[in-house]
């Protein structure tokens, strides 16, 4: 069985900057609420209509093949984990793989939202392990900025996220005990309507319990209408508190359910990247798990919260800055909508 490992890291976000006091000028908000609540300065918004999240994608995936050594012809497999895809449907595997003129390979979609790069990860890991593929290109993107309620009703969801994308090429890795050493996800579905974006769906509004106002259509209410933007419901939907409460818990539980697999304790851990959902929870967790300043990696200040891309592009930045070193070891976790969460440990 082939042990897997991070062979390349790239990263991409786009280049408009918006402060806290730029969102000041369209929409009731504040640098100081911001930073007091999030910890977030600024974030990136792609481009309108020249960016979106399979183009982000395809400039870190350039970088983190080229870091690899290896060659886009050589990439057999891709999985692309993202909450804001190009289209409804097909994914955005697919279009990574067109735009970057790849062959016939597997292209597969992780819809795990902020814990999909450590599920897509875990994913690929397995494919490694069997044999099945040599060169795994893992993807997390996201465009958030395409569907945020600017109005103050959604004012307290859409100061946090941000726009971005990062990627690595997994291989089986030449050196004992070196790479991913365990993966570990959780999901509880229980409280999926507390974090969400209800539409476009085709629930027609039977889990929730406020019934959207839009009128009944006969054959279903999939389609993204007016009245759907002016409900909110076509926009990401957050109980803050809820979210904060149970992510506390579980950021720490997966994490040490990683270091417990592997006879390790927390004060072994070089880096811990986890997913940058808000720097009060990361400094949570960093906290509950008794780790110093720098054993932890936190860029949200300015980037925001990006999902599926906050875990590999906090990843690569660290590894930029030699924070991450040969042989140090590295804990990726993450919890998102669903909710679900998870870890990875992986000795570099
Ligand atoms: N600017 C100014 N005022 C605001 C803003 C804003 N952007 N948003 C909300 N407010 C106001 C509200 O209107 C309310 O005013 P009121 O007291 O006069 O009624 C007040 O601030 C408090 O609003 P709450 O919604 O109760 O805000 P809360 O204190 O819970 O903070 C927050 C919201 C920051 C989201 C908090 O709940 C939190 O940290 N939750 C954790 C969730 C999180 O970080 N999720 C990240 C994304 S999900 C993920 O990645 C896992």
């Amino acid at each position: 069985m082939f042990q897997s490992k991070i062979a390349g890291i790239g990263y991409y976000v786009p280049k408009n900057v918006y402060t806290n006091n730029d969102l000041t000028r369209f929409m009731e908000t504040s640098d100081e609420w911001i930073q007091e609540r999030t910890g977030i300065k600024e974030r990136r918004y792609a481009d309108r209509l020249e960016e979106t999240t399979t183009t982000m994608a395809v400039e870190a995936a350039k970088i983190a093949i080229e870091r690899a050594g290896t060659s886009t012809e050589a990439i057999d497999f891709i999985i692309f984990a993202t909450l804001s895809p190009d289209y409804y449907f097909p994914g955005c595997g697919v279009l990574l793989q067109r735009e970057m003129g790849m062959k016939e390979i597997g292209a597969l979609d992780i819809r795990n939202q902020c814990s999909g790069f450590v599920y897509a990860l875990s994913v690929a890991d397995q494919f490694i392990k069997t044999g099945m593929y040599r060169n795994i290109l893992v993807v997390g993107s996201e465009k958030h900025s395409f569907a945020l309620d600017y109005s103050t009703r959604g004012r307290s969801v859409s100061v946090i996220f941000g726009d971005g994308a990062g990627a690595v090429v997994l291989q089986p890795s030449s050196e004992a005990g070196k790479g991913i050493l365990s993966t570990h996800l959780h999901a509880d579905g229980g409280e999926a309507e507390k974090l969400a974006m209800y539409y476009p769906g085709a629930s027609g509004g039977k889990w929730l319990d406020q019934k959207p106002t839009w009128p009944d259509q006969e054959l279903g209410g999939m389609l993204m209408t007016s009245d759907m933007l002016a409900d909110g419901t076509a926009f990401p939907y957050m109980d803050g508190q809820a979210v904060f409460k149970k992510a506390v818990v579980k950021f720490p539980e997966v994490i040490h359910e990683a270091l417990a697999k592997n006879n390790l304790k927390a004060s072994d851990i070089d880096m811990l990247v986890p997913h940058q959902a808000n720097l009060r929870i990361s400094q949570f967790v960093q906290k509950t798990l008794g780790l110093r300043d720098d054993q932890v990696f936190n860029n949200i200040q300015k980037y925001g919260n990006t999902t599926a891309a906050s875990v590999p592009i906090a990843l690569c930045e660290a590894w930029e800055q030699g924070k991450i070193k040969d042989g140090d070891l590295v804990c990726l976790a993450a919890f998102g909508a669903g909710f679900t969460w998870g870890s990875a440990l992986i000795r570099w």
